[in-house]
């Protein structure tokens, strides 16, 4: 295991971007998977400790960032975004995207406008963490094209006051052991790929309600055992240490994600887990051919999309 860094320290690069004619920026937002998650405690504050591992996976939205010195910030969606994404994602001040460019407004830059178009493909309550994404994006590429001179630590301060996972998606890191709400996060590093096949049942969970559900273990998990499989390699014993706490809650408030996942682990022959507070459940797979045809198999048996995620 690497640096350990707080929600305020730490570089940032969680996006690839790139420039494109008229300063014009495209970024690249990624979905996150928690592989592990216990929870410790509930805290004074409302929000629950944590011990969670996440990985990035290459599954992503896409946030085009058009500079506009006359002050405003506008949000829309790609003509090529799906209408069932479009009805779950509000464009207005409660969009993480907005809330970002507003503080990085506030620490003068309110000059700077921007038209924002998202490209959305990963679903919201779903446990992948893509609003989080959102924000992470739009931190570093309104920073970009704004061309402000704000700090990677400002940037995690910032990120840390708008949700707890958006820090490990902002980090860069392919996977962290992530603690406190989720922002202070511990990089992990591996070689080789991971491949997951995830599927959502058509509702998603609302976080705060998993949360409020959720009792804190009395035989407490913890990451260690997740955390070495990645680093030392043994990608054959991961299936074996993955556990999520949050999963028995969500799963009597969500009686299709529970349904989905007993058919899902049927049908491709192993054990589904859920991702953050779900709706997501997702198998582990040993490469990507065998993930193809998990993939294959899933859409095939539950008449569902499934995603291949690569992290
Ligand atoms: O931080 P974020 O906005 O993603 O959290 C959404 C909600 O999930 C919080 O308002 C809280 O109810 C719950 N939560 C929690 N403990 C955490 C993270 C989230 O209770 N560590």
């Amino acid at each position: 295991m690497s640096e350990c860094y707080e929600a305020t320290g730490g570089p940032v690069g969680g996006c690839g971007w790139r420039s494109v004619s008229g300063g014009r920026l495209v970024l690249q937002s990624a979905s996150k998977l928690n592989i592990f998650l216990e929870v410790l405690g509930r805290r004074e504050d409302g929000y629950h400790e944590l011990d969670t591992v996440m990985v990035r996976t290459r599954f992503c939205d896409t946030l085009t960032l058009i500079p506009d010195f006359s002050g405003a910030v506008r949000l829309r969606f790609s003509d090529s975004t799906p209408a069932s994404l479009r009805h779950a994602v509000p464009l207005d001040g409660r969009n993480l995207i907005l809330r970002a460019a507003e503080q990085l407004r506030g620490l003068g830059a309110s000059g700077c406008g921007a038209e924002i178009i998202l490209h959305k493909c990963i679903p919201p309550e779903s446990g992948l963490g893509g609003g989080s994404g959102n924000a992470a994006a739009a931190l570093l590429g309104c920073r970009q094209i704004w061309n402000l001179s704000v700090s990677d630590a400002q940037l995690h301060e910032m990120a840390a006051g708008l949700g707890s996972d958006i820090n490990f998606l902002l980090s860069g890191a392919r996977a962290a052991i992530c603690r406190g709400r989720g922002e202070q996060i511990q990089p992990l590093q591996f070689s080789g790929s991971l491949f997951f096949v995830a599927v959502r049942p058509g509702r998603g969970n609302s976080t705060p309600e998993v949360f409020r559900r959720t009792s804190a273990g009395t035989d407490l998990r913890t990451s260690a055992h997740v955390a070495q499989c990645l680093t030392d390699g043994r990608m054959d014993l991961l299936e074996s240490c993955i556990f999520n706490r949050l999963t028995d809650a969500a799963a009597t408030m969500n009686a299709e994600m529970a349904d989905l996942q007993h058919r899902f682990q049927h049908a491709a022959g192993r054990p589904a887990f859920m991702s953050g507070s779900g709706s997501t459940v997702f198998v582990v797979c040993r490469s990507a051919r065998e993930a193809r045809e998990v993939q294959r198999t899933a859409e095939r048996k539950l008449r569902v999309v499934a995603w291949l995620l690569e992290v």
